[in-house]
C-alpha cells in the first residue's frame, strides 16, 4: 500500500479526496496539509484517517508520503514543487502549473533530472470521448477549429485578481486550449483581444472575455472565444468544433462528441445505438454519430497517476508535467498578446 498526501485542501482537493476514498485497495491516506488548519482537519474527518498539517515540510518529515497531490492556487507554485522534487516524491499538480513560464520550465527540468513521475490535472484528456475526436482529427484534414467557453466568475477570492489567477484563459479555459492540443495539433502563434467593462464586481481586475486567433502547425487556424460575464445558464456555452471540408466534429468536453457527416457504414439502419469503428458506443442520428462519455474522467485521471507511481511506469499518464508546460505556454501567450496587442509565437513545440 502506497502512502498518499495532499497539499491544498480547498475545492479541487476535495474533488480528489472524493476519488481517493474509493482507492482503499491501493493507497493509504496519510497526510493533509493546508495553510488554513480547519481545512486540513476537515479532510482528516472525511477520510477517517491521516493527519492534518499546516506546513508541507513537516508533513513530509513525519508521514514520508510515496506521492503527493498539490492542489494549490496558481500563484502559490514554486517552492512547494522544488521541495517535493528535492525529496524525490512523485507529484500530481493542478493546472495551471504556474503563472510564469520560466518557473514552470525550471520545475519541469528539475523533476525530469530527478526521474520523477508527474501528472497534471487535465482530467478532460481521460474522457472516453477523446478517442473518437482524435480519430476524427487524424482521419480528416481539419481546416478550422472553433472553441467557445462562456460562463460566470468562480467563487474563490483569488480568481478575480489576474495577478493571482492568471485570468480566465490561464486558469479556466486552459482545459479547452489543452484538449485542442491533445486531440488535434500544436499551436504555433496566437493573437488575442481582451475586453473589459461588462462585469461590475468588487476586487475584480481581469478580462471579462477574450478572443484568440490561433495558427496551428498543420496550417489550420482557429478562433477561441471565452468569457466569464454570463449570469444565466442561457448565456453559457462550452464546445470545441473541428471542421473539415465535408464533416465536422463538435466536442463537448467531458460530455459528448457529435460527428456530422460520419460514414454510412458506422450507422445503424433507422438510428439507435451502434458500435463505432473504435469500439465505442455511438448513437446514430440522421446525419451524425454521437459518442456520449462513458467514464468518469476525473477518477481515471487520478488513478492512472497513482498506478503509475506504484508500477514505476508513467507511460499511461496523458498529461505529464512537461506536456502541461506546453499548454501553459499556449495560454500565457494569449495574455502576452492581449498586453502587447500583437501576435505572439510559441517556442516549445
Ligand atoms: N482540474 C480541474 O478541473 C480544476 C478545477 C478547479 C480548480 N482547479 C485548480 O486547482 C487549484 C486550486 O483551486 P481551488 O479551487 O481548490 O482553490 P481553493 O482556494 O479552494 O483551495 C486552495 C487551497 O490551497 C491552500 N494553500 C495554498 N498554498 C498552500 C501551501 N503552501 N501549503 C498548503 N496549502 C496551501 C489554500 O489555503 C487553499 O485552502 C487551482 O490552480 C485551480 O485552477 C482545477
Amino acid at each position: 500500500m502506497k502512502k498518499l498526501a495532499i497539499i491544498g485542501c480547498g475545492g479541487i482537493g476535495k474533488y480528489h479526496l472524493g476519488h481517493f476514498l474509493n482507492f482503499g485497495d491501493i493507497i493509504e491516506l496519510v497526510g493533509f496539509c493546508d495553510l488554513i488548519p480547519e481545512r486540513a482537519e476537515s479532510f482528516v474527518d472525511k477520510a477517517g484517517c491521516g493527519k492534518a498539517f499546516t506546513d508541507y515540510r513537516v508533513m513530509y518529515d513525519e508521514v514520508k508520503p510515496d506521492m503527493v497531490f498539490i492542489c494549490i492556487p496558481p500563484y502559490c507554485h514554486g517552492e512547494v514543487e522544488f521541495e517535493t522534487i528535492r525529496r524525490g516524491i512523485p507529484f500530481f499538480v493542478e493546472k495551471p502549473v504556474a503563472l510564469d513560464l520560466d518557473l514552470a520550465c525550471e520545475i519541469r527540468d528539475r523533476a525530469a533530472a530527478a526521474g520523477l513521475i508527474t501528472a497534471v490535472g487535465f482530467q478532460c484528456r481521460y474522457s472516453s470521448i477523446c478517442a473518437p475526436t482524435i480519430d476524427f482529427c487524424r482521419n480528416n484534414t481539419i481546416a478550422y477549429v472553433e472553441m467557445t467557453r462562456m460562463g460566470g466568475v468562480p467563487g474563490v477570492f483569488w480568481w478575480r485578481d489576474k495577478t493571482l489567477s492568471g485570468g480566465q484563459v490561464v486558469e479556466q479555459t486552459i482545459h479547452d486550449f489543452d484538449i485542442v492540443r491533445y486531440c488535434f495539433d500544436e499551436p504555433t502563434e496566437v493573437f488575442t483581444f481582451g475586453a473589459r467593462g461588462f462585469i461590475d464586481m468588487e476586487n475584480y481586475n481581469t478580462d471579462d472575455l477574450s478572443t484568440t486567433v490561433v495558427r496551428f502547425k498543420s496550417g489550420a487556424i482557429g478562433c477561441f472565444a471565452t468569457g466569464c460575464y454570463a449570469k444565466s445558464g442561457n448565456a453559457c456555452e462550452h464546445r470545441v468544433l473541428f471542421s473539415a471540408a465535408d464533416k465536422r466534429a463538435e466536442h463537448r468536453i467531458l460530455s459528448r462528441v457529435e460527428i456530422f457527416g460520419e460514414t454510412a457504414e458506422k450507422k445503424a439502419a433507422g438510428g439507435g445505438f451502434v458500435i463505432g469503428g473504435d469500439g465505442g458506443m455511438a448513437e446514430a442520428t440522421g446525419n451524425s454519430l454521437i459518442y456520449k462519455a462513458t467514464n468518469d474522467a476525473g477518477t481515471e485521471c487520478d488513478r492512472t497517476f497513482i498506478e503509475a507511481v506504484i508500477s514505476g511506469d508513467g507511460s499511461k499518464i496523458r498529461s505529464p508535467y512537461a506536456d502541461a508546460v506546453k499548454t501553459l505556454e499556449f495560454v500565457l501567450a494569449c495574455n502576452k498578446s492581449m498586453e502587447t496587442k500583437a501576435p505572439v509565437s510559441l517556442k516549445l513545440n
